[in-house]
Order: structure tokens, then sequence, then C-alpha cells
């Protein structure tokens, strides 16, 4: 059985007083839950406060990107040990704002994700299509692309220490969601090429996310899909109303 994961992704949100008082409500609401697993990836400035605030609960800690050196000349970047460092658990890599906004190729995020299992972190690793691509009936071969790419070279054990997210760009931050229905379509094809690239038994193991517009209201219906094990949430995670409603659905 799949232990779903729902994670809140609060992007460029969330000054360390914000977070504090964010992560402080929601570990009120979730301090006694472990099934969901919950993960809370705040910005880099505000991992190491939330890392104290939800130390001791079932909560864990992600961070939203990551370099693939360990330490060096690489200015503004941040490393796998410093993550680990600071408690985090999970890093989320290949987002379509990283790819879209700041050029990271499926290259790119197959680097991180081999530097980040070797360090010992879990990648949440996110793939998607456009509107463009889903319109022109494209969406499979997008991921595929996108699934093959990112973790060439992952091996059949470490492949099980993944997460993967599959979020629609159509669908991030627009109140446009995929239906359960088209989720749970992709989520299966997902799933198929996990069983091709890395057996059976890794695909029964892998988690996969859905991420786009969740919310309190729909959730349930993402979440009822037989192939969609969690929540990558954005938006809704900044308000811990809605994100714990998202974890109690
Ligand atoms: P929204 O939930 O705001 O659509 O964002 C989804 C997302 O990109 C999570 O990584």
């Amino acid at each position: 059985m799949r232990k779903r994961i729902i994670a809140g992704n609060w992007k460029m949100n969330e000054t360390i007083d914000e977070s504090v008082a964010l992560a402080s409500a929601i570990k009120s609401s979730l301090f006694e839950i472990d099934d969901p697993e919950v993960v809370l990836c705040p910005p880099f400035t505000s991992i190491a406060r939330v890392g104290e605030i939800i130390y001791g609960t079932a909560i864990e800690l992600g961070a939203q990107n990551m370099y693939w050196e360990q330490s060096g000349a690489y200015t503004g970047e941040i490393s796998p040990p410093m993550l680990k460092a600071l408690g985090c658990r999970y890093v989320i890599l290949g987002h379509s704002e990283r790819r879209g906004l700041f050029g990271e190729t499926d290259a790119v995020v197959n680097r991180k994700i081999k530097a980040c299992l070797e360090n010992g972190l879990s990648p949440i690793v996110c793939v998607g299509e456009t509107l463009e691509k889903r319109e022109a009936g494209v969406t499979r071969e997008i991921v595929s692309k996108q699934f093959t790419r990112s973790l060439a070279g992952i091996s059949g054990e470490d492949i099980k220490r993944c997460v993967i997210a599959y979020e629609p760009i159509w669908a991030i931050g627009t109140g446009r969601t995929a239906t359960p229905v088209q989720a749970q379509e992709v989520h299966a094809f997902i799933r198929s090429l996990i069983a091709e690239s890395f057996g059976r038994e890794a695909a029964d193991e892998v988690r996969i996310q859905y991420g786009g517009s969740v919310n309190p209201d729909n959730a349930g219906g993402i979440l009822s899909q037989p192939d969609i094990d969690g929540a990558l949430v954005g938006g809704a995670s900044l308000k811990a109303e809605s994100f714990c409603r998202i974890v109690l659905s």
C-alpha cells in the first residue's frame, strides 16, 4: 500500500515571520497526523525556522530546488548537504516554473535528481504538459519524454525513493484543475512508464502526486483515483485552513 503524500509548495511566498505563523497554524491542526504524509516546502530563507517548528511531529520538510554540486564557487546556489543539514527530506525538482522561467532542461533535472539521491534526499520530480500540447493531443509524448530523460540512469532501488508529481501546466495557478478522470489517465500512464523502465514492483511502490489548482473542494475527487497518491499544492498551501482541509480530505 502506498502512503499518500500531501506537499505544500509555498513557492516564493512567506517571509520568516509569515512562515512561522503558517507553519505553527498547520502544526496545531496536523501534529498527530502521520497518514497521509505531510511535507512543507518553504522558500530557502524559511526552511530552518519551519524545521524548528515542526520538529518532533510527523510533518516533513522539503526544499523547492537545489544545485547538484556539494559545495564550491556557485554563487547563489544551495547544495544537497546544506538541505540535509536543515533536516530536509524532500526536494522538488524539475518544477515547470524552474523549467519554463529558469531554463532547466531534462538534463539539468537529471543531474539534480542524481545528486539528491546520492545525498540521501528524496526528489519530488515534476512533469507535465502545456495547454498547447494537451490540445494537440501529445500529452503522453511530452510526459514520457520528461520522465525518461529526467530519470535516466536511476537504479531500480533509487526510483522507489522518488515521488513523481504530475502537474499539467495549464492547471497551475489558473483555478482550472484537471478532472479526476483526466488526471487518473495520465497517472496510470506514468505508472506504466515506471513499470516499463524499472519493473512492476517499483511501479507499485512509487507515489505519484497530482498538482495544479488543488483546493479543499476538489481534493477529495482527485485523491479518490486509484493511481493518484497525493497532491502537490501551491496556492491553497498558503492558508493553513485550506491546506489542512486538503490533508484531511
Ligand atoms: P497551484 O496549486 O497554485 O495551482 O500550484 C500548483 C503547483 O505548482 C505546485 O507545485
